[in-house]
């Protein structure tokens, strides 16, 4: 293990490397990263870091977003299959024919797009959305206007409940999210009556509605630095979350809630990048993410969403 990291660090400054990792990364990895963050802090890092290769510890769509925000930087995956079920929910063929169907129907809408999306399926919407700063753009899209959001209908729904508006919800779901166990989640909660349960708004609804908070992963980290005592915390998130959770507030217990199969739900996605193949692709430069013609207007659409 330590000629693995010692290996990584002395390839990393050969080839003036920058790691990024999502807060879904095993802990080693996170570990190491020289920015761990959720995908917006994640996206708006990876326009200012000065090194010209950055290595992106995630899944395909964030690696495509940083490569998209920084086309003369080399960005690197290092396993290309990383992928995500909600990404792969909505096609871009798809969300076309859908899109046409609604103008043919006379219907006035602005595609919102869950930033779990492919550079194509950003490159027809008019506004990307993290979990972070979903409610800020939602109120920025003209009331006069329906709202067409993309894909994930359990954050579209919370959506539509945290801002008042109605909106066309594509059926997309986060496989991590989607199966965990109310009924393990209500016996914790009588095992542990003082706990606080917190659960990203890619949960459905009934783990929503058992929940103390809801909101993506940056705001769980500054939810629970609020509690000044140490407390107890349900977390339905992905479970890697619970090492960062661990390492910035060690002050808490932190609880994961069992998904419907299994007692820590972990990303099968996040979980192909390791530390071997971390090595590997700063050895070869490779897997690396390609700049396509599209990746131009889906770069407009997220700048004007992320970074204003
Ligand atoms: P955030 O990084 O916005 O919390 O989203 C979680 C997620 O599912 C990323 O794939
Ligand atoms: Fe996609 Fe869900 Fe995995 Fe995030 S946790 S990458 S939304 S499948």
């Amino acid at each position: 293990m330590n000629d693995l990291l010692g290996e990584i660090a002395a390839l990393k400054k050969q080839h003036n490397a920058v790691i990024l990792a999502h807060y879904y990364q095993d802990s080693e990895i996170q570990e190491l990263a020289d920015f761990t963050g959720d995908s917006l802090k994640l996206a708006r890092a990876a326009t200012k870091v000065a090194n010209p290769t950055i290595v992106f510890c995630g899944v395909h769509f964030m690696a495509e977003t940083a490569k998209i925000m920084n086309p003369e930087k080399r960005v690197l995956l290092p396993d290309l299959k990383a992928g995500c079920s909600l990404a792969d929910s909505c096609p871009a063929d798809r969300l076309y024919r859908y899109q046409e169907m609604l103008r043919a129907n006379g219907r006035r809408f602005q595609t919102v797009a869950y930033i779990n999306t492919t550079a194509d399926v950003k490159a027809l919407s008019d506004w990307i959305v993290t979990s972070g700063n979903a409610e800020e753009v939602i109120r920025r899209v003209p009331a006069d206007q329906e709202i067409l959001f993309v894909p994930d209908r359990h954050l579209g729904q919370y959506l539509q409940e945290v801002t008042g508006r109605q909106m066309i919800l594509w059926n997309g779901a986060c496989m991590v999210h989607e199966i965990f166990s109310v009924g393990d989640l209500l016996a914790q909660k009588r095992q542990l009556p003082g706990a606080k349960t917190i659960a990203h708004p890619e949960c459905p609804a009934n783990i929503r509605e058992h929940s103390d908070f809801v909101g993506g992963t940056e705001a769980m980290i500054r939810y629970v630095e609020g509690f000044r005592e140490p407390a107890d915390f349900l977390v339905a998130t992905e479970a890697n979350m619970l090492w960062q959770l661990q390492h910035q507030t060690p002050r808490h217990h932190y609880h994961p809630v069992p998904g419907i199969t299994c007692a820590c739900n972990k990303c099968p996605h996040m979980a192909r990048n390791t530390l071997e193949k971390l090595r590997d692709c700063l050895a070869d430069g490779g897997p690396e993410i390609d700049w396509r013609p599209e990746f131009g207007r889906a770069r407009a659409v997220l700048e004007r969403s992320l970074l204003n």
